[in-house]
């Protein structure tokens, strides 16, 4: 297999990265490769990681120059340009560049021809399915880029890291629209659960009975896992998709949209339902909050199970500065 004789490196640690991250390293080292390299802003974050396969690079020049393969799981584009310019410019000859960030299409699209530039390659490589998808390796993968890149990341990426790959071939924005098509249903769901969970409760009908509706007849991922965080008011971010990732997906969308002359009114609803929620209860919730934001269009109160609201989350900081 080409990957016995590669050099790994990862970049972006955070929810979704730490766990992709995790598994790439498992999967290096039961193939007798090399510990793989990583690096986080955030360096405590990167230095969990060091007493497994893996190797904690100081910079992001130390970490190209180490590497012939480097993963990445970035907050957004801004972000993306900036740490893969910086690794573009170690320079390090047919080094490939591979993204599971959410990305614009037309930012994927830069990075590939800035790579080029460089000698380097870069892939579109985003993925479906939450943190804990991440960290079983159930991921599902879209990819795109060029051909010979493609197929060494197809040799491993699965199972390393996911359950399944789509190909969108050589056109480096494809993967990336595929992602943002993708979440087009995604979120698509969630406003839509918001609604009937909230319609559910607002006629008193038992909202487990309601649970168990969907998970006999809607018995995909995103339905089951989101309509049960809707159904129990958990909308912790600290595991799952924070607000600011969720909107900026719905951005993307509604860009694709307008740049399209195509209406998107489903999200233009989530995105004011989780704009409701931002507003409550902080950028910290996970964006099934979306559901909050509709609650409160409703009459309801935001939250049914913990308080999330901002109110309470000071009066909690409060309490615990005074030892309560
Ligand atoms: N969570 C999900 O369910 C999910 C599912 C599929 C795809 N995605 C996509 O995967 C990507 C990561 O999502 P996530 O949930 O893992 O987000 P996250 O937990 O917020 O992690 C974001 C990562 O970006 C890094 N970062 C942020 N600003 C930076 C900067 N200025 N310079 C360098 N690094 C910076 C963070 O570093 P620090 O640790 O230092 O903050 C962290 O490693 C996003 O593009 C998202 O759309 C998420």
């Amino acid at each position: 297999m080409a990957s016995k004789s590669y050099s790994f490196g990862f970049v972006g640690l955070g929810n979704m990265g730490i766990n992709m991250a995790v598994n790439l390293s498992t999967y290096a080292a039961e193939h007798g490769l090399p510990k793989i390299h990583v690096w986080n802003r955030t360096p405590e974050k990167a230095e969990t990681l060091a007493t497994g396969h893996c190797q904690v690079a100081s910079s992001l020049k130390e970490l190209a120059l180490s590497c012939d393969i480097v993963h990445g799981c970035l907050a957004n584009d801004e972000v993306a340009l900036l740490v893969y310019r910086e690794l573009f410019a170690a320079n390090k000859t047919e080094a490939i560049y591979v993204d599971h960030s959410t990305l614009f299409p037309t930012t994927s699209k830069a990075l590939y021809e800035e790579a080029q530039k460089h000698g380097v390659h870069f892939l579109s490589c985003p993925v479906f399915g939450p943190p804990a998808a991440a960290k079983s390796a159930g991921l599902l993968i879209a990819l795109s880029g060029n051909d010979d890149s493609r197929e060494i990341v197809k040799e491993y990426i699965v199972p390393a890291m996911g359950k399944g790959v789509i190909d969108c071939g050589v056109k480096t924005s494809d993967g990336a629209l595929l992602k943002i098509l993708g979440n087009n249903c995604i979120l698509g769901t969630i406003e839509l659960l918001s609604e009937s969970f909230t319609l559910a409760e607002k006629t008193g009908f038992d909202v487990n009975l309601f649970y168990d509706f969907i998970q006999q007849w809607f018995p995909a991922p995103a339905w089951v896992n989101y309509g049960k965080k809707i159904r129990d008011g958990s909308f912790s971010g600290r595991t799952g998709f924070t607000l600011p990732g969720g909107m900026k997906d719905a951005d993307y969308i509604r860009r694709l949209g307008a740049e399209t002359s195509t209406p998107t009114p489903i999200i233009d609803q989530a995105w004011s339902h989780l704009t409701t929620a931002k507003a409550i209860g902080g950028p910290g919730l996970d964006w099934s909050s979306c559901a909050a934001g509709m609650r409160v269009t409703a009459g309801l109160k935001p939250f049914k199970g913990e308080d999330f609201s901002l109110d309470h989350q000071a009066n909690d900081e409060m309490n615990g500065a005074n030892g309560n």
